[in-house]
């Protein structure tokens, strides 16, 4: 591994996301007096404004928290299917599949959930001290004077000209018809100012029932879209109970369903626990085997039984339960791969009818995982989305934001592939109201009941796994939290039965140690274009360490990430 580059370091707040001027933002707040919560909604916020490809207002997502005073909370405001969604609506009159109906334009959008949960997140746990219309205007201020456009986003934006350019509302704001921004120009987005301002005047509800909601309304009514007014009135943010772990002492909140991301996080730990890692060295090859294992087994729970806790049955403590991961790894050989193919979900208490259902992969980065911590302690993990890059490619007419493709991570037809190449099961089929299963993994480790690491990723199924490494990166392998997240990482997904591996992951002789085990490994295709060759990486896991000592704040940006930028005081 390469010499170690430093973290940012404070001993009060820290805030990383993808872009410098979203974790102002949030500093902005926390040093008006507002908590981390608070920090949240503005960084949020910025990033709808600096981010476009994945920071929204017309997506939704997770916030994992803990308050200083030990109250933890999950926040759900993943999208909803609208009412009238059904369980076949993006098959054609053969029964197949009908493409991009699930990822572009107005039917691919579940109501959008993140100004609900931002204004969940505000009325409960921020500090009482900044107003929701002051948590709102570093975003308003972004959007309304401006921005200087960065290469990433200038390269971002040109790669997305053939898909955006579909709708005309989004050629106008983020093509300007057809004359690109440039790095380094200032790009005003006026119309997304005014629904921020009308936000902040008339209060969070206003997206769902105000100007703004009847703007969405309209478009989706005239151009064959589902959402209604109904539906956006009836969205509400849902406060769950965070999901508990444990590993090696150290105490894990993560997300609990409609994400698959925490049980199975929590199921790998759990498999690790009672195995040596640290003596198995970093990225050896018994060490890759041992985790590709693990990821097998937990992917393949993963898409047998997950789904909406609202609409069905999910098996949680069972497949949580020590002595069922136990006989998990029962077949675990340290020499041998396990072949996926016919590999049988376990059988966890508490499972329904066992459903089958095959997953493939496909990574990207267009989600977006920030991490905040203020000087008292309170601590926030947040993933949110459009789900693809620049989500379904409709900005709203008139209000400035893109709406989501989020109906795709829903079971389109069980066994064919959604946009990252999973095929899922009956648990996560269409309904309306439903929320769509997520793979996103906000996560707080604590240590002595403390806050110790605030991580998470983008990358669809990569997610997951790319939370694992850097935890374990840091508990068995005493990394440091910047190289943690430096690291190289690799991903198993059960279907396709084969690694993935970021550049570098390890010596030749350790791949071909892997190979002779009987696994496959796939160095990820290199996207036609890429001027970086950025697309051999995955995920932009913005993590903050807090040393328990010292109280020291160690903020550490993903250097995959162009404009990430951890900034503390
Ligand atoms: O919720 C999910 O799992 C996906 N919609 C996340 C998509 C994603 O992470 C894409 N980019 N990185």
């Amino acid at each position: 591994m390469r010499a170690q580059r430093h973290a940012v370091e404070s001993m009060h707040g820290m805030v990383t996301s993808a872009t410098a001027s979203a974790s102002e933002a949030g500093v902005e707040i926390l040093k008006k007096g507002g908590n981390a919560i608070d920090a949240t909604i503005a960084t949020g916020l910025a990033l709808a404004v600096t981010y476009p490809r994945a920071g929204n207002i017309g997506g939704g997502g997770f916030t994992v928290l803990r308050m200083a005073d030990g109250r933890s909370v999950a926040i759900d405001f993943r999208e909803r299917a609208p009412a009238s969604a059904t369980r076949d609506m993006y098959l054609d009159d053969k029964g197949n599949v009908a493409p991009g109906r699930s990822t572009i334009g107005r039917l691919a959008a579940g109501v959008p959930g993140t100004i609900a949960g931002f204004a969940e997140l505000h009325r409960n746990y921020g500090s009482g001290k900044v107003s929701w219309a002051e948590v709102l205007e570093p975003a308003r201020r972004l959007a309304h004077d401006g921005i200087i456009v960065t290469p990433a986003l200038a390269r971002d934006l040109a790669a997305s000209r053939n898909f955006l350019s579909q709708f005309p509302e989004s050629n106008r704001i983020f093509l300007r018809d057809g004359h690109l921004l440039q790095a380094g120009e200032r790009w005003i987005q006026e119309d997304l100012a005014c629904t921020l301002e009308r936000l902040q005047r008339q209060g969070p509800r206003e997206f769902y029932e105000g100007e703004t909601a009847r703007m969405l309304a309209n478009d989706m009514a005239r151009h064959g879209g589902l959402i209604t007014l109904d539906d956006l009135r009836a969205y509400r943010a849902v406060k769950r109970d965070v999901l508990r772990g444990s590993y090696r002492g150290f105490e894990i909140l993560t997300m609990p369903p409609p994400s698959s991301g925490g049980i199975a996080l929590l199921q790998m730990l759990g498999m690790l626990e009672s195995r040596e890692v640290a003596s198995l060295g970093h990225n050896s090859a018994a060490k890759i085997h041992l985790f590709a294992e693990v990821m097998r087994r937990a992917f393949r729970d993963r898409a047998e039984f997950l789904g909406d806790p609202d609409f069905v049955t999910v098996p949680t403590a069972g497949m949580l339960d020590r002595d069922y991961l136990k006989e998990r790894m029962a077949d675990f050989d340290p020499s041998h791969a396990t072949r996926s193919e016919g590999m049988a979900a376990g059988e966890p208490r508490g499972a329904s009818a066992a459903r089958r259902s095959i997953t493939g992969r496909r990574e990207s980065n267009e989600t977006t995982h920030y991490s905040v911590i203020d000087a008292q302690g309170n601590a926030a993990a947040t993933t949110y989305t459009l789900n693809g890059l620049f989500g379904n490619g409709v900005t709203v007419p008139g209000a400035g934001f893109l709406l989501n493709n989020e109906m795709d991570d829903f079971t389109s037809k069980v066994g064919v592939k959604n946009l990252y190449g999973l095929i899922q099961g009956e648990s996560n089929a269409i309904a309306g109201g439903k929320r769509p299963l997520s793979s996103m993994t906000p996560t707080l480790v604590l240590k002595d009941g403390a806050p110790f690491l605030i991580t998470g990723s983008p990358g669809g199924p990569t997610i997951i796994n790319t939370t694992l490494l850097v935890i374990t990166n840091i508990i068995d392998h005493s990394m440091k939290v910047t190289q943690a997240v430096d690291a190289p990482r690799f991903h198993h997904q059960w279907m396709p039965d084969t690694i993935n591996y970021e550049p570098f992951l390890t010596s030749l002789d350790s791949m071909r140690m892997l190979e002779a085990m009987g696994h496959r490994l796939t160095a990820r295709k290199l996207y036609p274009n890429d001027p970086e060759a950025s697309a051999r990486y995955w995920g932009d896991a913005e993590s903050i360490l807090i040393d328990s000592k010292s109280g020291t704040r160690f903020g550490a940006s993903d250097p995959r990430s162009a404009d990430s930028a951890a900034i503390g005081y």
